[in-house]
């Protein structure tokens, strides 16, 4: 069953329940499948020394339930900029960003932190891990910011760990962990309070061939067992293979 039909019949306290999207337009969303992301001319620049650096020049996407989907483009070109405007980090110049029924270019940042926290998991390149906290730790600090219920806590967090192949490792911290296995505890992290949405920008560029096609894999079954949506950021031409589709960037554009 769909991630939002399991995230409302979820017992949470008074208050705490998911009022962000209500459940009839979900249920709607599953059956016509309709985007879960929208983007429409979207533009960003930024101002560097007294110039006008245009970065995104009219960006058209959208991302479709349980959709992997990969960006590439040459250093520079503008991805990271594109998943940040996604993820609801920032905010276009010109142009819409619609997430599930909500207007990301209008939204104030309170706004889009509560729809952030609840609904998209991000996998930064740099792990973005505490590093005082073991991985179990880093993994129950995500529940706890998205409001997920004590009670709920140690089984979750145990189920993302596993997922990722760190059974034997939750009570590690970052520094005694490998880059790779640093990069899972990325990935069960984001993924641990069931958001609809992952962005993770070059969840592989540090990790070797093996290590990468072992997160691919981890991230084929999240889309199943996790019903999640997955926009990702690659340079890496096995990996864009296994996509369900690839937008490149050229010069602030997509050009397939
Ligand atoms: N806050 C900012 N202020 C000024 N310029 C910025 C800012 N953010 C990004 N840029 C510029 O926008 C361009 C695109 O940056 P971005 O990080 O999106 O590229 P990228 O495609 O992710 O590259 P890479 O593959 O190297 O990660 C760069 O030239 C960068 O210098
Ligand atoms: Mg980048």
């Amino acid at each position: 069953m769909a991630n939002w039909f399991r995230k409302n019949n979820r017992a949470e306290p008074a208050g705490t329940e998911d009022k962000i999207i209500p459940n009839e337009l979900q249920a709607a969303m599953h059956v016509h499948n309709s985007p879960l992301l929208t983007v429409t001319g979207v533009h960003r620049s930024f101002q560097v020394g007294g110039e006008r650096l245009e970065v995104l020049k009219g960006i058209e996407m959208e991302l479709r339930p349980l959709q992997l989907v990969m960006l590439k483009g040459r250093s520079g070109s503008g991805k990271t900029t594109l998943l940040n405007l996604i993820g609801g980090l920032d905010q276009p110049n010109e142009g819409e960003i619609m997430f599930l029924n909500h207007a990301f270019h209008l939204g104030s940042d309170n706004e889009r932190t509560l729809v952030r926290r609840k609904e998209i998991g991000f996998i930064f390149q740099s792990y973005a891990l505490m590093p005082l906290l073991s991985a179990w730790e880093n993994v129950e600090l995500a529940l706890r910011m998205a409001g997920v219920p004590r009670s709920e806590w140690k089984e979750r967090v145990a189920y993302c760990l596993e997922l990722v192949g760190l059974g034997k490792r939750m009570y590690h911290r970052p520094f005694e962990l490998s880059g790779g296995e640093q990069q899972r505890v990325a990935i069960a992290k984001a993924i641990a309070h069931r958001p609809s949405l992952i962005l993770a920008d070059e969840p592989t560029a540090e990790l070797d061939s093996q290590m990468g096609a072992q997160i691919m894999s981890v991230f084929r079954s999240m889309i199943a067992t996790e019903q999640v949506t997955i926009c990702m950021t690659t340079h890496d031409p096995t990996i864009l293979e296994d996509a369900d589709h690839v937008y490149e960037m050229v010069d602030g554009k997509f050009v397939s």
